[in-house]
């Protein structure tokens, strides 16, 4: 690493070549619906296969493989976002993570949560459920045209904020939200700060140690490649001693030894105790596994930078077709395209028959590709929105 002042900085990381051979998706199908639910690896199918297999016989699964398995996933997954295990809590969903943030955090009556326009609606709910608990009111924020969405923040943000929660990437269009900016405003507001990073651990690097955020949650189904119920939350040290959300055996200190009958009041260290029960999903817990060494082979970063210049000639290419996106500035996994209104209910329908898979959040196509995404993939893409939105 070069020294601060040194004047070197890191070159860009490499775009990767096609990954497509590693997945099993037919030639005739072009997909770019990452942001709702990845395709699975062809090395997570045999790793679950080989898990369902053990399952059916769990005379083979030993003690220790309630927690070895379980270990390795929350220690590959702290190693993809740069902090340490013990910072790392497995939720199921991304609701789950959101309510133990929201059962660790106060306001008083007055205070304020803010949370963007659009949000998804576990999140909108969560701190809606939060606000009536506490006498808090939610402040929902919109950007002016122009307006980067860390600008609309701040105008938003004074001593009234009690919690400030975001995505840094919108889930409907991929608009950035640069949380390097948005966190330090955060926190000289005195405010917490949750993030709902679903849409992008795993698509885009993110420093933990510079956002320092409260709490960060994502679902595992997306941009982390793995399969349904198996999501992260890392907790900041300050809150790792906070309540779980509900109260299961195998977060209880010493619960590796089965024979004992006593119960306990300490927990397991860090944010475990904030873990759902029965963590231990051995029929999943491999396919996991799997999708996360990929992305460390892989490298985030590189992950990123194939996923930008695959989106930059998607735009491109849509731009040329006279369409325009919704947000110009976003991340480099996901855009989204503007519809004129008569065609919002049909297009997904109509490209879905042409072997295009896309979602439509909105009033816009919401694109998602991947490192399985080829040209052909994306000449596929505009050929079907021409003939679906004809110009
Ligand atoms: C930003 C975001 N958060 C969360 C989720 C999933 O929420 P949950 O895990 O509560 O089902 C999605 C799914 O589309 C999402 O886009």
């Amino acid at each position: 690493m070069p020294a601060p002042d040194s004047g070197a900085t890191t070159p860009p990381a490499a775009p990767l070549p096609v990954q497509r051979h590693l997945f099993e998706i037919p030639d005739d199908v072009a997909y770019f619906n990452c942001a709702s639910v990845s395709p699975q690896l062809r090395a997570a199918r045999e790793a679950g296969e080989a898990a369902m297999r053990r399952r059916a016989r769990p005379w083979l699964i030993g003690t220790d493989q309630w927690f070895t398995e379980v270990e390795e996933r929350r220690t590959l997954f702290a190693r993809l976002v740069g902090v340490d295990a013990d910072g790392v809590a497995l939720v199921p969903a991304t609701s789950y993570g959101l309510a133990v943030a929201a059962a660790n955090l106060t306001a008083a009556p007055g205070q304020r949560v803010l949370l963007l326009a659009g949000e998804f609606p576990s999140s909108y709910y969560t701190w809606q459920a939060f606000a009536r608990r506490t006498g808090a009111t939610v402040t929902t924020v919109e950007r002016r045209d122009g307006q980067t969405w860390a600008e609309a923040i701040r105008d938003a943000l004074d001593e009234r904020a009690a919690v400030v929660t975001v995505p840094a990437a919108h889930w409907t269009d991929g608009a950035a939200v640069d949380l390097d900016t948005v966190a330090p405003l955060v926190r000289a507001a005195g405010a917490a700060l949750v993030v709902d990073a679903s849409q992008s651990v795993g698509a885009l690097p993110l420093d933990l140690g510079a956002i320092q955020p409260d709490f960060l949650v994502t679902v595992g189904y997306k941009w982390l490649l793995g399969p349904f119920g198996l999501g992260y939350l890392y907790v900041a040290e300050r809150h790792r001693d906070g309540a779980p959300i509900e109260d299961n055996w195998i977060n209880r200190e010493g619960s590796q030894d089965f024979a004992r009958l006593d119960y306990q009041d300490t927990y397991q260290p860090g944010a475990r105790r904030f873990d759902v029960g029965q963590h231990s999903h051995f029929e999943t817990t491999p396919m996991a596994i799997a999708a996360l060494r990929q992305l460390l082979d892989w490298g985030v970063p590189r992950v990123a930078a194939t996923l930008a210049r695959t989106t930059a000639r998607i735009e491109e290419e849509v731009s040329a077709h006279g369409l325009t996106l919704t947000s110009s500035d976003r991340r480099p996994n996901l855009l989204g395209i503007r519809l004129p209104a008569r065609a919002q209910r049909r297009v997904a329908a109509a490209l879905a028959e042409a072997g295009v898979f896309v979602g439509v959040r909105g009033p816009a196509v919401r694109v998602s590709p991947h490192l399985w995404t080829t040209e052909e993939d994306i000449a596929r893409l505009v050929g079907a929105l021409a003939v679906a939105v004809p110009g």
